[in-house]
């Protein structure tokens, strides 16, 4: 399947890592970073590739994670402000991003209660297409622990960080894959994705980014009936155990999403979609045990 990138990835430390060369002491290590682990986990949600499921699988896995108990942050980074929208939360940011980047503002007043018990959000408007300029120009001596920054006040209150990332691969991402501790990545199971992903996958490779950095694969909207999604999950997940074994199928249950505004558990919770959810949580968490 054209997976190469993907075959520098070793069994092991999560059912796949990094290329050996990424088993160095990292920097973000050198500088507390075991101590924010200790405190709060961070599950970035990321795909090259726009209209995977990132949001989608963002606000279900939040709402999980809530449900656990877990004080649950989910961060809307995505300037279309899904996430805001799913969870009904007005998306407006005050002073805008530029005022959050520009003078490090109380990131605590940006903080917004979603109604369902233990989940947080931090909401995006649309001046966050000026995030990853606004990242450039920052006059922080390491723009790409920016983001990092600026959530540390934030660790002592959550277990959980969830990040609904945008597409592409900006100065953003670059923040996102560097403060994460585990990367979960939606796929359609078509071959271009698959292409994209290998491109994630070489991109962090090369650049040698956050070697503790778990990246957990997995398909999404996946219909049985195209013969393309049937033979791509099959032989991938067979190849390539990095994948998860759970697969989110292409719903209408999930696609409700947009006319309830709400998690699928919260309208849903008997469907065999809030079960292939809540299998999935459990599958990252167990994959992203350290
Ligand atoms: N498993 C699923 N079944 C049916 N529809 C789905 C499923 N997952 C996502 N969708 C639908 O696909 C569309 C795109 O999903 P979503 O917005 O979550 O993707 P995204 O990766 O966040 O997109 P973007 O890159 O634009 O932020 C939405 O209409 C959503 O309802
Ligand atoms: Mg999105």
């Amino acid at each position: 399947m054209g997976l190469d990138a993907s075959e520098k990835y070793r069994e092991g430390c999560f059912g796949g890592c990094l290329d050996p060369v990424m088993t160095h002491d990292s920097p973000i290590e050198e500088e507390g970073r075991s101590d924010m682990k200790r405190k709060m986990k961070t599950y970035a949600i990321y795909n090259i590739k726009g209209g995977v499921g990132k949001t989608t699988i963002s606000v279900n896995l939040a709402f999980l994670s809530a449900l656990d108990g877990k004080r649950t942050l989910i961060w809307d980074l995505d300037p279309q402000g899904g996430t805001s929208y799913y969870l009904n939360v007005r998306p407006k940011i005050k002073g805008g991003v530029d005022k959050f980047v520009r003078t490090k503002s109380d990131i605590e007043n940006l903080l917004r209660m979603t109604g369902y018990p233990n989940l947080d959000i931090l909401p995006s408007d649309i001046s966050y297409r000026r995030m990853d300029h606004l990242i450039r120009k920052t006059a922080d001596k390491k723009p790409i622990r920016m983001l990092e920054t600026r959530v540390k006040p934030l660790r002592k209150n959550y277990d959980h960080l969830i990040l609904d990332c945008p597409p592409d691969l900006s100065m953003v991402a670059e923040n996102v894959f560097r403060m994460a501790d585990v990367l979960v990545v939606p796929l359609i199971p078509t071959t271009l994705s698959l292409r994209a992903y290998n491109r994630l996958v070489r991109f962090l490779v090369k650049n040698k980014i956050n070697k503790s950095l778990r990246v957990l694969p997995f398909f999404n909207q996946v219909n049985e009936n195209k013969p393309i999604h049937r033979v791509v999950t099959r032989n991938v997940r067979d190849k390539h155990p990095i994948f998860l074994n759970t697969a989110v199928p292409e719903s209408n249950v999930i696609e409700a999403m947009g006319v309830k505004r709400a998690p699928v558990f919260s309208y849903a919770r008997e469907s065999a979609e809030s079960n292939t959810l809540k299998d999935l949580w459990q599958e990252i968490k167990e994959r992203s045990k350290d």
